[in-house]
């Protein structure tokens, strides 16, 4: 193990790694290709008392330390860093901080089921405007009698849709900077509280990550988390320790990575010998064995001053740039030690680099670690308050953004006077709906939103009537296949640049604007009014589009 550890420590690894390459090993592959979150594997995890490993046996965790949460994630990582990614995120992220601040009803309503691994944990922080700059956060929580009120949305979220629980932050005191946002545990089930559809990811495709929207949920007073205006600093406090998780799970990663360049290379012979004889190669390996010894002493003694309860801040930065920085290297030595078999799908390596990427990003990007050791290695300085914009920036020029709300009907007569008013008819029906799409006057687009399958006859009839060619967004094409993948509209398939858009079911993310910036004219409908569209378009409608559609054929066909 090139570590020296504990009796103790090390049985503990070898029942992790058991599991892993027993249960998980087999099947990595497959959950990768697929996308699959193993809800089996997390359930038998939950049984081994691996989703409640540094947490006390009064609320069912399992009563070690967090080096025992290191090596776990880090073992699991070796085979899965999907699989490490979920237990990670659970534990530090979704876990935590209700065992640290939660009160005793919290903990036995929230906290028992996730020690025991009956629910899984999520952690809300980031948004569209609140990225690094995590101060940012722009969701809102106003108090109304006995619940506050929630609104906003989270980006990026591990774990979402699959857990139950969400430690998620919020502004409670609008202009007080950090010290307006408070943190709540938000249930699942709360109404209002939806999910986008999951993100398709280069790599970790066995953890599941999507959007957190909020509309006006109700979530109980006894459910903000400590007090009110601490939640900057718990969520500051809470990803501390999960730097710790995420550098385990790099470690893994590359440790995973160098045994199996190192059978490969021991096992593959050109010119007459084995490829890790080579000098080259062995001084890589050499290299590599002696880094993740490194990384492994950065680790541990971050989880063991954790364990301490002495500050461990710059520590757990410090070991999460390390590792990950150096998974991304070893991953890719250790493809390049394949050759051309390395690129190929079904060899773990392929896996293992793609994996590696995001840990050099997410909870906290390497450059903000270096930013946080810096902050400590240096004498600090008063910081100048800052002004954050708070109006959204458009991704496709100055738009009249002119939005109509209410009654379908009156709102669909409105675009098209709207419309009309700007020199629009409606005169040709005999457009080929299958026509070029970079070529094509006008557009009708579906959007992940338009939901069944046999609504894209709703959008068929739209484009026809309007004399538009149809089209989708990336996932409503691959996902969903409304239209051949060769036909979306976006950043890595199609421009428009013809006169009209119009977009049904249509969220607006940045990867669909890029490719509509220079159309003439933008139309959004959609139910969500919060949805980023609105803020990139010149006429929208809010409103369900199963209304709205069938009201803007017959506006047109009156026209
Ligand atoms: N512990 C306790 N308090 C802390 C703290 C810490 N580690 N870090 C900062 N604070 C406190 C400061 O003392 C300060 O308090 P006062 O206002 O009372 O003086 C307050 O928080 C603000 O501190 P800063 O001025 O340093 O904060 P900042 O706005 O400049 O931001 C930052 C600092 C380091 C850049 C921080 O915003 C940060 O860590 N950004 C990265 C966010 C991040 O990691 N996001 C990951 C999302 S989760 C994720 O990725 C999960 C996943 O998918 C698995």
């Amino acid at each position: 193990m090139a570590y020296d550890l504990p009796k103790d420590l090390e049985e503990f690894r070898k029942v992790v790694r058991d599991f892993a390459e027993e249960k998980i090993k087999p099947i990595a592959y497959h959950l990768d290709q697929a996308k699959e979150f193993p809800k089996e594997i997390v359930k038998e995890l939950g049984e081994m008392g691996i989703m409640g490993i540094p947490f006390s046996e009064q609320y069912g965790g399992a009563g070690l330390t967090n080096e025992h949460y290191a090596i776990a994630v880090e073992e699991l990582s070796r085979v899965d860093a999907g699989v490490g990614v979920i237990v990670s995120a659970h534990t530090s992220l979704g876990t935590w901080g209700l065992n640290e601040w939660g009160s005793e009803e919290q903990k036995e309503k929230y906290l028992r089921p996730l020690l025991t691994g009956k629910s899984v944990g999520g952690f809300g922080l980031t948004e569209d405007n609140a990225g690094s700059d995590s101060a940012g956060t722009e969701t809102t929580a106003v108090l109304e009698g006995d619940h506050y009120i929630l609104n906003g949305k989270k980006i990026f979220i591990t774990n979402a849709p699959e857990a139950q629980t969400y430690l998620v932050t919020a502004v409670t005191t609008p202009g007080k900077g950090n010290h307006g946002i408070s943190m709540f545990i938000v249930d699942k089930d709360f109404e209002g509280f939806t999910f986008s559809e999951p993100y398709d990811k280069l790599g970790i495709r066995s953890s599941i990550t999507a959007e957190l929207h909020f509309k006006d949920v109700k979530v109980p007073k006894e459910n903000l988390l400590g007090e009110e205006g601490k939640g900057f600093k718990y969520a500051m406090m809470i990803l501390d320790g999960g730097r710790i998780g995420i550098a385990s799970q790099a470690l893994g990663i590359a440790q995973g990575a160098y045994e199996s360049a190192k059978e490969y290379g021991l096992a593959r012979e050109q010119f007459g010998q084995a490829i890790a004889r080579m000098q080259h190669n062995t001084f890589v390996l050499a290299d590599m064995a002696t880094e993740l010894k490194a990384a492994r002493l950065l680790i541990y003694d971050a989880a063991r001053k954790k364990d301490k309860h002495v500050p461990y801040g710059m520590d757990a930065a410090m070991a999460k740039l390390y590792a990950s920085d150096l998974a991304e290297e070893i991953t890719s030595k250790a493809l390049q030690m394949y050759g051309g078999s390395g690129f190929i799908k079904g060899v773990d390596v392929e896996r293992f680099y793609r994996d590696s990427k995001i840990t050099q990003i997410y909870e906290g990007t390497n450059e903000i670690m270096r930013v946080v050791i810096g902050s400590y290695i240096l004498p600090r300085v008063k910081k100048e308050k800052r002004e954050r914009t708070k109006t959204k920036q458009s991704q496709v020029g100055d738009r009249k953004k002119k939005i109509f709300k209410g009654d379908p009907k009156e709102a669909a007569k409105n675009l098209v006077e709207a419309l009309k008013a700007d020199g629009f008819n409606f005169d040709n029906k005999d457009v080929d709906a299958n026509g070029p799409i970079l070529e094509a006057e006008r557009v009708v687009v579906a959007g992940m939103g338009i939901g069944e399958d046999q609504n894209m006859e709703l959008i068929k009839d739209l484009a026809k009537e309007s004399g538009a060619v149809v089209s989708a967004t990336r996932p409503a094409a691959q996902v969903r296949g409304y239209v051949p993948s060769d036909r979306y509209i976006g950043l890595s398939g199609t421009d428009f640049k013809g006169k009209l858009y119009i977009g049904v079911g249509v969220s607006g993310a940045m990867q669909h604007l890029k490719g509509i910036k220079d159309a003439g004219t933008i139309v959004v409908i959609n139910n969500d009014e919060s949805a980023d569209f609105f803020e990139n378009t010149d006429y929208g409608i809010v409103g369900d589009f199963h209304k709205v559609v069938p009201a803007l054929i017959e506006e047109i066909k009156n026209a």
